[in-house]
């Protein structure tokens, strides 16, 4: 099955981006959806219901990357069951949804919302996809990227286990899965290595040149807990190929960077 236009939710975002980069690698035609309707997007907004009609009025195929990062349920829960609603009087025949590997082992608010927005979909009616992926480099550099912000030490929870995946990688899959027939659950997508946040950090901080300290602090509770257990990690082979240390090279700058640093 080949959608002859696929809308991205969520396509000004880091993966969606990398979506609709693909897409338009692969001559699909696609549709943008962004709050803002700057020039290529179309506007909607998954908060208000404001554009959803349209925005999927003659499209195929969704790839629903869009995710609030303020009042969170209300966008990804309720705003997903309006889209989906809308997509399904529209007859739309795919839509895929992205989570996040382990929102079942968590307790972690965020990856509630996301298992109750899983829910949604299944039960939208429309044929769909989930796709869950590990965290993307991006956001591990964003989150050590802040642990480095006080002075001499950076301060990291201790334990806490990652298996940081590429969102060009993911983004990639995604549009696989959005070409092919509806699959349901698909296999769980992480990267090339299972590490922790003291460990990556500290790649961090050598490829920056920083000569901080890693701090790692015991932190209690059910969702640090999960964290330490491994609820993040993908079960299965490695499956994403770029590593921490490649992205890191490709996103800080030579001066930055500490010339022959392995
Ligand atoms: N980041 C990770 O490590 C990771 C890992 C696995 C899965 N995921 C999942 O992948 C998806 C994308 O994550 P990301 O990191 O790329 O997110 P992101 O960079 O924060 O992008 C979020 C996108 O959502 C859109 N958006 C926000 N509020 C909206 C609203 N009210 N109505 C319509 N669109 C709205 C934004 O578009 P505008 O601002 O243009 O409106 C933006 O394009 C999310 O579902 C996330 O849970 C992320």
């Amino acid at each position: 099955m080949e959608p002859s236009e696929v809308l991205v939710t969520g396509g000004t975002g880091t993966l969606g981006r990398r979506v609709v980069e693909r897409l338009l690698s692969e001559g699909r035609g696609v549709r943008v959806m962004s709050r803002g309707g700057r020039p290529g997007t179309v506007r909607g907004n998954l908060l208000t219901g404001e554009g959803i009609e349209e925005a999927v009025r003659g499209v195929d195929t969704i790839i629903h990357c869009a995710s609030g990062r303020r009042k969170t349920r209300q966008i990804d829960v309720r705003g997903t069951e309006f889209l989906l609603r809308k997509a399904a009087q529209a007859g739309i025949s795919h839509v895929v949804y992205v989570s996040i590997v382990g929102v079942d082992r968590n307790p972690f608010v965020y990856y509630q919302v996301k298992l109750d927005t899983e829910r949604v979909v299944e039960r939208s009616g429309v044929p769909w996809t989930i796709l869950r992926a590990t965290q993307f480099h991006d956001l591990i550099l964003a989150i050590v990227g802040i642990l480095s912000r006080v002075p001499l030490v950076a301060a990291v929870p201790k334990g806490f286990l990652f298996q940081p995946v590429d969102a060009r990688e993911v983004a990639g899959r995604l549009v696989e899965v959005a070409l092919s027939d509806p699959a349901g659950r698909a296999p769980d997508v992480g990267g090339p290595e299972v590490r922790t946040l003291a460990d990556l950090a500290c790649a961090y901080l050598r490829i920056t040149g920083s000569a901080k300290k890693i701090l790692e602090l015991p932190l209690p509770g059910k969702t640090a807990c999960a964290f330490r257990e491994g609820a993040q990690v993908a079960p299965g082979p490695a499956w994403g190929t770029t590593t921490w240390e490649e992205f890191l090279r490709s996103r800080i700058p030579p001066t930055e960077a500490r010339v022959g640093e392995a």
